[in-house]
């Protein structure tokens, strides 16, 4: 007998985007609501380097794949090979940009403490949010140091992860930027 490569079982499916996990500045998972319930998906290395444009919150997308058993069948994984936009979601990109104003320090302490890096991670991940470069904060030996408004929430040593369960929380509570 000989030996053989075993074709996976392959999905399609449609739904609307309700989280995406990222990873060095690019999708890796994707949570797609379906007509059949909520599935995670994860996206292909190939894919995730090669989307021009990145999945968020609210989007409607068709993704394409196969699925494979994980710890003896319990659970399915998905794994998309295929990613087509159907809609984006543009209208709450633009309501909730006005909400969430994110100020990162861009001075040297920071920098050498990747707030470059952490610019370009939220860039990347094209969140709905106003980036906003300011000067040395006081924070210099805990940077990136980072203000997000309209919390007014200060954070040292912030990352892309903090930052965003802030937006994501703005997006969901609809939060109102009451000015200084
Ligand atoms: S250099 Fe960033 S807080 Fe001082």
């Amino acid at each position: 007998m000989g030996l053989g490569v075993i074709d996976l079982p392959a999905f399609s499916l449609e739904g609307t985007v309700e989280e995406v996990f990222y990873k060095k500045g690019l999708p890796k998972v994707v949570i797609l609501k379906t007509a059949l319930g909520t599935v995670w998906i994860k996206l292909e290395k190939s894919l995730r380097r090669e989307l021009v444009q990145l999945p968020k919150a609210g989007d409607r997308l068709r993704l394409a794949g196969t699925i494979s058993d994980k710890y003896d069948g319990w659970v399915k994984q998905y794994k998309a090979s295929y990613l087509e936009f159907l809609a984006t979601a543009q209208a709450s990109t633009a309501k909730s940009s006005q909400l969430c104003r994110v100020l990162m320090c861009q001075k040297s302490s920071c920098c050498h403490r990747g707030a470059k890096e952490l610019w370009q991670e939220l860039e990347a991940q094209r969140l709905p949010i106003t980036l906003k470069a300011t000067g040395c904060m006081g924070e210099c030996k805990r940077g990136p140091a980072v203000v997000v408004l309209p919390h007014k929430k200060r954070l040292t040593h912030a990352t892309a992860q903090q930052i965003r369960e802030l937006v994501l929380a703005t997006e969901a509570q609809g939060v109102e930027d009451n000015g200084n």
